[in-house]
Protein backbone atom coordinates (compact mmCIF):
# COMPACT_ATOMS: atom_id res chain seq x y z
CA UNK A 1 0.00 0.00 0.00
CA UNK A 2 1.91 2.94 -1.37
CA UNK A 3 1.90 5.72 -3.65
CA UNK A 4 4.70 5.71 -5.97
CA UNK A 5 6.89 8.70 -6.35
CA UNK A 6 8.93 9.51 -9.61
CA UNK A 7 12.09 10.27 -9.93
CA UNK A 8 13.51 12.34 -12.71
CA UNK A 9 14.32 9.88 -15.39
CA UNK A 10 10.31 8.61 -14.92
CA UNK A 11 8.84 11.75 -15.06
CA UNK A 12 10.71 12.18 -18.42
CA UNK A 13 9.54 8.90 -19.59
CA UNK A 14 5.98 10.31 -18.10
CA UNK A 15 6.41 13.60 -20.15
CA UNK A 16 6.59 11.96 -23.67
CA UNK A 17 3.47 9.49 -22.91
CA UNK A 18 1.38 12.41 -21.83
CA UNK A 19 2.77 14.35 -24.43
CA UNK A 20 1.83 11.36 -27.13
CA UNK A 21 -2.06 11.43 -25.21
CA UNK A 22 -2.16 14.80 -25.67
CA UNK A 23 -1.47 14.95 -29.43
CA UNK A 24 -3.47 12.22 -29.91
CA UNK A 25 -6.14 13.95 -28.36
CA UNK A 26 -5.43 16.89 -30.53
CA UNK A 27 -5.52 14.66 -33.66
CA UNK A 28 -8.96 13.11 -32.25
CA UNK A 29 -10.92 16.42 -32.17
CA UNK A 30 -10.10 17.51 -36.20
CA UNK A 31 -12.32 14.35 -36.74
CA UNK A 32 -15.15 14.62 -34.25
CA UNK A 33 -18.05 15.40 -36.97
CA UNK A 34 -21.45 14.22 -37.90
CA UNK A 35 -20.87 11.11 -39.95
CA UNK A 36 -18.13 9.51 -38.56
CA UNK A 37 -18.10 6.26 -36.53
CA UNK A 38 -16.54 5.92 -32.90
CA UNK A 39 -14.60 3.10 -34.79
CA UNK A 40 -12.78 5.28 -36.92
CA UNK A 41 -12.05 7.76 -34.63
CA UNK A 42 -10.51 4.51 -32.68
CA UNK A 43 -8.53 3.43 -35.90
CA UNK A 44 -6.77 6.63 -36.01
CA UNK A 45 -5.79 7.16 -32.53
CA UNK A 46 -4.54 3.54 -32.62
CA UNK A 47 -2.66 3.94 -35.50
CA UNK A 48 -1.01 7.41 -34.32
CA UNK A 49 0.07 5.62 -31.29
CA UNK A 50 1.10 2.94 -32.84
CA UNK A 51 3.06 4.92 -35.06
CA UNK A 52 5.14 6.93 -32.45
CA UNK A 53 6.64 3.64 -31.14
CA UNK A 54 3.75 3.49 -28.14
CA UNK A 55 0.89 1.20 -27.51
CA UNK A 56 -2.50 2.01 -26.59
CA UNK A 57 -2.75 1.71 -22.52
CA UNK A 58 -7.06 0.30 -22.81
CA UNK A 59 -6.62 -2.43 -25.38
CA UNK A 60 -6.42 -5.56 -23.68
CA UNK A 61 -6.50 -4.06 -20.15
CA UNK A 62 -9.08 -5.91 -18.02
CA UNK A 63 -9.85 -7.38 -21.59
CA UNK A 64 -11.04 -4.09 -23.14
CA UNK A 65 -11.22 -4.01 -26.59
CA UNK A 66 -10.35 -0.64 -27.91
CA UNK A 67 -8.13 2.08 -28.15
CA UNK A 68 -9.81 4.81 -26.97
CA UNK A 69 -13.33 4.71 -25.13
CA UNK A 70 -15.92 7.26 -26.87
CA UNK A 71 -18.87 7.79 -24.82
CA UNK A 72 -22.15 9.29 -26.01
CA UNK A 73 -24.91 11.64 -24.61
CA UNK A 74 -25.72 9.50 -21.53
CA UNK A 75 -22.55 7.43 -21.51
CA UNK A 76 -20.78 8.44 -19.00
CA UNK A 77 -16.98 6.63 -19.86
CA UNK A 78 -16.22 3.04 -21.12
CA UNK A 79 -18.61 2.84 -24.32
CA UNK A 80 -16.92 0.68 -26.87
CA UNK A 81 -15.61 2.01 -30.18
CA UNK A 82 -18.17 0.48 -33.11
CA UNK A 83 -20.23 1.30 -35.74
CA UNK A 84 -22.66 4.46 -34.38
CA UNK A 85 -22.20 7.46 -35.77
CA UNK A 86 -21.95 11.03 -34.23
CA UNK A 87 -25.03 12.78 -34.73
CA UNK A 88 -25.84 16.50 -34.93
CA UNK A 89 -26.52 17.61 -31.05
CA UNK A 90 -24.11 14.70 -29.69
CA UNK A 91 -21.92 15.30 -26.79
CA UNK A 92 -19.03 12.70 -26.76
CA UNK A 93 -16.38 11.74 -24.58
CA UNK A 94 -13.29 10.39 -25.86
CA UNK A 95 -10.60 8.76 -23.18
CA UNK A 96 -7.17 7.89 -24.39
CA UNK A 97 -4.59 6.04 -22.59
CA UNK A 98 -1.25 5.08 -24.27
CA UNK A 99 2.13 3.34 -23.00
CA UNK A 100 5.23 4.72 -24.16
CA UNK A 101 8.83 3.58 -22.68
CA UNK A 102 6.98 1.41 -19.39
CA UNK A 103 5.10 4.18 -18.48
CA UNK A 104 1.16 5.66 -19.07
CA UNK A 105 -0.19 8.66 -19.98
CA UNK A 106 -4.31 8.97 -19.51
CA UNK A 107 -6.80 11.67 -20.79
CA UNK A 108 -10.17 12.80 -21.75
CA UNK A 109 -11.85 15.56 -23.55
CA UNK A 110 -15.44 15.76 -24.22
CA UNK A 111 -17.18 17.62 -27.28
CA UNK A 112 -20.24 19.12 -28.09
CA UNK A 113 -21.29 18.36 -31.89
CA UNK A 114 -22.60 20.71 -34.20
CA UNK A 115 -26.39 22.20 -32.46
CA UNK A 116 -25.60 21.02 -28.87
CA UNK A 117 -28.07 22.52 -26.44
CA UNK A 118 -27.25 25.05 -24.29
CA UNK A 119 -27.19 22.74 -21.08
CA UNK A 120 -25.00 20.05 -23.31
CA UNK A 121 -22.15 22.60 -23.85
CA UNK A 122 -22.82 24.00 -20.23
CA UNK A 123 -22.03 20.41 -18.62
CA UNK A 124 -18.60 19.78 -20.78
CA UNK A 125 -17.79 23.14 -19.67
CA UNK A 126 -18.53 22.81 -15.94
CA UNK A 127 -16.87 19.16 -16.13
CA UNK A 128 -13.41 21.02 -17.20
CA UNK A 129 -13.74 23.67 -14.85
CA UNK A 130 -14.33 21.40 -12.22
CA UNK A 131 -10.62 19.27 -13.00
CA UNK A 132 -9.00 22.51 -12.88
CA UNK A 133 -10.93 23.52 -9.70
CA UNK A 134 -9.31 20.33 -8.10
CA UNK A 135 -6.18 21.80 -9.83
CA UNK A 136 -5.37 24.45 -7.49
CA UNK A 137 -5.08 21.97 -4.91
CA UNK A 138 -2.51 20.33 -6.41
CA UNK A 139 0.53 21.35 -4.35
CA UNK A 140 3.24 19.47 -1.92
CA UNK A 141 1.64 19.51 1.60
CA UNK A 142 -1.85 19.81 0.90
CA UNK A 143 -4.06 16.59 1.09
CA UNK A 144 -5.67 14.46 -1.55
CA UNK A 145 -8.63 15.02 -0.63
CA UNK A 146 -8.52 18.85 -1.08
CA UNK A 147 -8.95 17.92 -5.01
CA UNK A 148 -11.95 15.99 -4.23
CA UNK A 149 -13.69 18.48 -2.48
CA UNK A 150 -13.10 21.35 -4.78
CA UNK A 151 -14.15 19.35 -7.64
CA UNK A 152 -17.82 18.21 -6.19
CA UNK A 153 -18.32 21.95 -4.88
CA UNK A 154 -17.97 23.58 -7.80
CA UNK A 155 -20.09 20.64 -9.33
CA UNK A 156 -22.68 21.05 -7.37
CA UNK A 157 -22.75 24.80 -6.53
CA UNK A 158 -23.78 24.59 -10.70
CA UNK A 159 -26.67 22.12 -10.48
CA UNK A 160 -25.08 19.32 -11.93
CA UNK A 161 -23.99 15.87 -9.82
CA UNK A 162 -20.46 14.20 -9.55
CA UNK A 163 -20.64 10.73 -10.58
CA UNK A 164 -19.24 8.41 -6.95
CA UNK A 165 -18.56 5.33 -8.65
CA UNK A 166 -16.00 5.90 -10.35
CA UNK A 167 -12.71 7.61 -9.45
CA UNK A 168 -9.33 9.08 -10.52
CA UNK A 169 -6.35 6.99 -9.96
CA UNK A 170 -2.35 7.44 -9.88
CA UNK A 171 -0.63 6.43 -12.70
CA UNK A 172 2.76 5.76 -13.40
CA UNK A 173 4.45 1.69 -14.75
CA UNK A 174 0.84 0.81 -14.21
CA UNK A 175 -2.58 2.72 -15.81
CA UNK A 176 -4.12 2.94 -12.21
CA UNK A 177 -1.72 3.14 -9.41
CA UNK A 178 -2.63 4.14 -5.26
CA UNK A 179 -4.47 6.07 -4.78
CA UNK A 180 -7.74 6.77 -6.04
CA UNK A 181 -8.76 9.87 -6.47
CA UNK A 182 -12.82 10.42 -5.44
CA UNK A 183 -14.42 13.62 -7.16
CA UNK A 184 -16.70 14.16 -3.85
CA UNK A 185 -15.05 14.22 -0.41
CA UNK A 186 -14.67 11.34 1.63
CA UNK A 187 -14.35 11.27 5.67
CA UNK A 188 -10.65 12.78 6.62
CA UNK A 189 -7.84 14.32 4.38
CA UNK A 190 -6.77 11.47 2.01
CA UNK A 191 -2.72 11.38 1.59
CA UNK A 192 -0.52 14.51 1.58
CA UNK A 193 0.51 15.57 -1.51
CA UNK A 194 4.63 14.76 -2.44
CA UNK A 195 6.64 16.31 -5.45
CA UNK A 196 7.07 13.49 -7.85
CA UNK A 197 3.41 11.89 -7.63
CA UNK A 198 1.50 11.45 -10.65
CA UNK A 199 -2.54 11.87 -11.10
CA UNK A 200 -4.77 10.97 -13.25
CA UNK A 201 -7.93 13.50 -11.95
CA UNK A 202 -10.79 12.69 -13.99
CA UNK A 203 -14.27 14.22 -12.87
CA UNK A 204 -17.56 12.26 -14.56
CA UNK A 205 -20.32 14.71 -14.10
CA UNK A 206 -24.33 14.03 -15.06
CA UNK A 207 -26.67 16.78 -15.86
CA UNK A 208 -28.99 14.81 -13.71
CA UNK A 209 -28.85 12.39 -10.41
CA UNK A 210 -25.08 10.77 -10.11
CA UNK A 211 -26.38 7.23 -10.19
CA UNK A 212 -24.41 4.88 -12.90
CA UNK A 213 -25.19 1.55 -14.16
CA UNK A 214 -23.37 -0.61 -16.31
CA UNK A 215 -24.99 -2.05 -19.97
CA UNK A 216 -24.81 -5.42 -20.94
CA UNK A 217 -21.70 -5.51 -22.67
CA UNK A 218 -19.80 -5.03 -19.47
CA UNK A 219 -18.39 -1.50 -20.17
CA UNK A 220 -20.22 0.78 -21.05
CA UNK A 221 -21.17 3.42 -17.98
CA UNK A 222 -24.64 5.31 -18.52
CA UNK A 223 -26.77 7.14 -16.06
CA UNK A 224 -29.41 5.58 -14.66
CA UNK A 225 -31.95 8.47 -15.42
CA UNK A 226 -30.86 8.79 -19.25
CA UNK A 227 -29.51 12.29 -18.37
CA UNK A 228 -26.22 13.75 -19.83
CA UNK A 229 -22.78 12.95 -18.76
CA UNK A 230 -19.07 14.48 -19.70
CA UNK A 231 -16.03 13.55 -18.88
CA UNK A 232 -12.18 15.54 -18.78
CA UNK A 233 -9.04 14.29 -17.46
CA UNK A 234 -5.55 15.00 -17.19
CA UNK A 235 -1.99 13.18 -15.96
CA UNK A 236 -0.66 15.55 -13.60
CA UNK A 237 2.60 15.77 -11.83
CA UNK A 238 3.25 17.13 -8.52
CA UNK A 239 6.13 19.58 -8.75
CA UNK A 240 7.84 21.73 -5.99
CA UNK A 241 5.80 24.49 -7.01
CA UNK A 242 2.69 22.87 -7.76
CA UNK A 243 1.84 21.01 -10.85
CA UNK A 244 2.37 20.03 -14.57
CA UNK A 245 0.42 19.30 -17.36
CA UNK A 246 1.30 15.85 -18.56
CA UNK A 247 -1.32 15.17 -21.44
CA UNK A 248 -1.86 18.82 -22.36
CA UNK A 249 0.52 21.72 -23.48
CA UNK A 250 -1.04 24.82 -25.04
N1 LIG B 1 -9.37 6.84 -18.13
C1 LIG B 1 -9.98 5.57 -17.79
C2 LIG B 1 -9.36 5.09 -16.53
O1 LIG B 1 -8.33 5.48 -16.22
C3 LIG B 1 -9.93 4.60 -18.88
C4 LIG B 1 -9.86 3.17 -18.57
S1 LIG B 1 -10.60 2.26 -19.79
C5 LIG B 1 -10.05 0.70 -19.63
O2 LIG B 1 -9.89 4.37 -15.78
F1 LIG B 1 -10.47 0.02 -20.59
F2 LIG B 1 -8.76 0.70 -19.63
F3 LIG B 1 -10.46 0.21 -18.47
CO1 LIG C 1 -7.98 7.49 -16.04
Amino acid sequence: MAIHIKNHSEIEKMRKAGELVGKTHELLAEHVKVGITTLELDQIAEKYIIEHGATPSFKGYHGYPATVCTSINDEVVHGIPGARTIEDGDIISLDIGAYLDGYHGDAARSYAVGNASDDAIKLIEITKQSFYEGLKYVKPGNHLFQISAAIQQYVESNGYSIVRDLVGHGIGQELHEEPQIPNYKPIGRGPKLVAGMVLAIEPMVNSGKYDVEILDDDWTVVTKDGSLSAHYENTVLVTEEGYELLTLHQ
